[in-house]
């Protein structure tokens, strides 16, 4: 489908030719995204382009009408081509319609659902699917007060905007599951590219919905992660298949790569309190543990005067 994934994050934005969604466009470029601008009327293109070159970023003018299917397939295909990704969806487009429910007409009241509505509706569909493959993304309606409080003479538009509402709050909790189907997920290895803000918990917890996991992926990746920290946007990882069994800490961390951290234990401490001291929380008494296995009693207990490995704490956990 791809060509190569962007080193930037991607964002598509629908509605750009004026007001909120122009604005947008120009926010998340000056932030260092990639924009994909997009508009129903290219040829209105002017003042997003003018309005680019005076913040001194680029934005990339795509055609996509919410109202038509085909059109918004058209422009995700397109993006997902050159890109490789879309991290970010920004449903924009949006018109007002002023009416009370006598005065609408069916095609006044199909019109009005169908920008503010059924156009959210389509591009969140055409997009998803990408961003659930990948097992990241977020997608942003703008709705308005109209969508959380009816007005009058705005039934039409309210009503749109309510189904908005209605739809990112049920949509809102489904889990971001790879649609791979779990006998591929499971038998096969897979290249994943870092984000922006990725940790190799935030990866295990994503990939794998366990953020132990974070030592698979740091063991297959050790010819390039010097560090469980190294992690860096736009790196290319090996996920191992999800059936492989998951290293302990000790295991993935060999004791040459271990931070270096000795901590010879005194009085009265045990693995909690050390875990508490050194790592800021009690959870990581196994980190210690499994690093340490020959130096702890079977009771858990741990001597006075015991020198212990600490191993790097993996960012983000
Ligand atoms: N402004 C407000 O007071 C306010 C308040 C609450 C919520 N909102 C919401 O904020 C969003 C942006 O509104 P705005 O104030 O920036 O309005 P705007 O200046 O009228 O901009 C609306 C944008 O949507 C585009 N659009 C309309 N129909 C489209 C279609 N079929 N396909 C693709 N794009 C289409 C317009 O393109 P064209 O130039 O081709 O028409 C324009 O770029 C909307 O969802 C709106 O409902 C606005």
């Amino acid at each position: 489908m791809a060509k190569a994934a962007s080193d930037k994050q991607v964002v598509l934005i629908t509605g750009t030719s004026t007001g909120v969604g122009l604005y947008t466009a120009i926010r998340f470029a000056k932030a260092g995204y990639e924009v994909v601008a997009t508009m129903r009327d290219t040829g209105k293109k002017k003042p997003l382009l003018e309005a680019a070159k005076a913040a001194g970023v680029k934005v990339r003018v795509d055609r996509l009408d919410v109202l038509s299917q085909k059109s918004i397939e058209g422009s995700v295909k397109r993006t997902l081509k050159r890109y490789g990704r879309i991290d970010v969806l920004v449903n924009n487009a949006g018109a007002g319609f002023l009416g009370s429910l006598e005065q609408t007409s069916d095609a006044d009241l199909k019109r009005t659902m169908g920008i503010n509505f059924f156009g959210v509706w389509h591009t969140t569909k055409a997009v998803f699917p990408h961003m659930r493959e990948r097992g990241s993304g977020r997608i942003i309606s703008v709705t308005s007060v109209g969508g959380l409080i009816g007005q009058p003479f705005n039934e039409a538009y309210c009503a749109a905007k309510f189904a908005v509402e209605g739809m990112m709050e049920g949509f809102a909790i489904t889990p971001m599951e790879p649609a791979v189907d779990a006998g591929a997920r499971a038998s096969e290895s897979r290249n994943y590219t870092v984000q922006k803000g990725d940790t190799l918990a935030s990866i295990a917890r994503a990939q794998y919905r366990n953020e132990q996991a974070w030592t698979l992926i740091y063991a297959a990746n050790r010819d390039r992660l010097s560090h469980p920290s190294d992690v860096r946007a736009g790196m290319r990882l090996v996920l191992p298949p999800a059936s492989t069994p998951i290293p302990s800490a000790a295991e993935s961390v060999p004791a040459s790569r271990a931070s270096g951290t000795t901590y010879t234990v005194r009085k009265g401490e045990t693995l909690y309190s050390i875990a508490k001291k050194m790592y800021g929380c009690t959870t990581y008494w196994t980190l210690i543990r499994d690093a340490n296995r020959a130096k702890i009693e079977a009771s858990g207990d741990v001597r006075a005067g015991t020198k212990l490995v600490l191993p790097p704490r993996p960012s983000g956990r």
